[in-house]
């Protein structure tokens, strides 16, 4: 008989919003074990965590997506039937596509258009008290990842837009007004985007072959069929909403310098190695995506428990982050650990694990890094004041983010 332990009650969707974060982690180290069930959105449901148990999740034999991602996901941060529902050889095609994109001279330019924002941006500060980073961060991304997709943005625009692109992402772990703002940052960047296209593909507007607005608008499918103007605004806005994302690490990584103040010297030499690790530890520490899911292709039996066909399962990205197991102190801030990470495929996996080709394991990983590692080498070369402030992050919203948003004041720079 199937022994895998079993969340008491009904019903813990509401559970879940009241423990965000710490919904699966908790039940895992109550039942000690990797795996429980629990009913949520009236369906069963298995929760997975740990490195074995991605592995397994990342099976393609096993797992689809198709049906996985809720409409209300879709009608917010990802979009309608874009690339994280596909599946099998068509998802692939779509994933060569987004993988494309990443070459390592575009990498280098995605940096330095980062960097090249955070320099205008800090031009403006001199004439303020105080800034809020995380604020601040998001429209340096927007510009960067605005310019770096080949898709033109008005200055006066680059707030609303960042915000949009923003609110999509915060919809995440959302109902009610948080959940219908999400929509409408959708339908209002989708509009934008469309029309984006429709000028690529008229000639009207010129984009640079190796961008991803070039890309997703002269993009073939299997058939050699363009995608339809609605779906290529859709992946195109899978490169941008992401990429003004990275704010929420940017912020995190200030946090953990004004934490540990006694890492600014490493980091400060400029030693790459360093703030690779560095930048990789607040990608492990801090909470961002919280789990995964995926729906089960073909019933099967691990670990002593039936996966039936069709089920729902959700991967524990947190909780895997955090795996004992996996990392020694794991609730302690230590870039070092990372000097002998053997990069593993499915341990350090807050963008996913598994294969970039292969599997949906974040395409935006490298890029991600990228813009982090130009964003500390800016704020590096700062000189600025942390007031007291409510710093505090929940774990239980989904998405999380410092209660106020990393609030600066005296900045200058270094030299000055
Ligand atoms: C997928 C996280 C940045 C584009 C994902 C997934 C996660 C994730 C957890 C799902 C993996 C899976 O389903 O197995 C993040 C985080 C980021 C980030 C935390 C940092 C802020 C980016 C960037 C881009 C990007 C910068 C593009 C430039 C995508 C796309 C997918 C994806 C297109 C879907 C891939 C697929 O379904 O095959 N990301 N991501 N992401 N990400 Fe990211």
């Amino acid at each position: 008989a199937d022994k895998t332990p079993r969340d008491k009650g009904l019903d813990h969707s509401l559970t879940l919003l009241f423990e965000g974060y710490q919904f699966i982690p908790k039940r895992t180290a109550r039942f000690g074990t990797d795996l429980f069930q629990t009913r949520l959105l009236g369906e069963n449901v298995i929760c997975i965590t740990g490195q074995e148990a991605a592995k397994m999740f990342y099976d393609k034999e096993r797992f689809q997506r198709d049906g996985a991602a809720p409409k209300r996901i879709q009608k917010t941060l990802f979009g309608e039937n874009g690339i994280q529902t596909m599946d099998g050889s068509p998802h692939e095609h779509r994933k060569h596509l987004f993988m494309s994109l990443m070459t390592a001279p575009r990498l280098k330019k995605l940096g330095e258009l980062t960097h090249k924002y955070w320099e205008q941006k800090a031009s403006k500060w001199r004439k303020k008290d105080k800034i809020v980073l995380f604020d601040e961060a998001q429209e340096v991304l927007c510009q960067a990842a605005c310019e770096w997709s080949g898709v033109p943005i008005k200055k006066t625009e680059v707030t609303q837009r960042a915000a949009d692109f923003s609110n999509m992402v915060d919809a995440f772990g959302a109902v009610g007004p948080r959940h219908w703002r999400g929509r409408k940052a959708r339908a209002r960047a989708e509009k934008w985007i469309r029309q984006v296209i429709r000028k690529i593909r008229s000639g009207k507007l010129e984009a640079e072959e190796e961008t991803a607005a070039y890309a997703m608008a002269f993009h073939k499918d299997m058939e050699g069929k363009p995608l339809d103007i609605r779906m290529a605004a859709i992946e195109l806005i899978n490169v941008l909403r992401p990429i003004v994302a990275i704010a929420t690490y940017i912020t995190f990584s200030a946090l953990a310098l004004h934490k540990r103040p006694e890492l600014r010297d490493e980091l400060e030499d400029g030693n790459d190695d360093y703030i690779q690790m560095f930048v990789q530890e607040v990608r492990r520490y801090y909470p961002f995506g919280p789990f995964l899911g995926a729906r089960v292709r073909r019933g099967f039996i691990w670990n002593h428990c039936h996966f039936n066909e069709g089920q729902l399962v959700l991967l524990d990205i947190y909780g895997t982050n955090h795996d004992s197991r996996l990392w020694e102190n794991p609730n302690t801030f230590s870039p070092k650990r990372f000097k002998n990470w053997n990069g593993g495929l499915y341990d350090l996996i807050p963008q996913g694990g598994g294969n970039y080709y292969k599997n949906h394991r974040c395409p935006g990983e490298w890029a991600t890094i990228e813009a982090m590692k130009a964003s500390l080498n800016f704020l590096n070369q700062l000189d600025y004041k942390v007031p007291k402030q409510n710093l505090h992050y929940s774990l239980v919203r989904m998405p999380t983010l410092p209660n106020s948003r990393f609030i600066m004041t005296n900045v200058k720079s270094k030299e000055a």
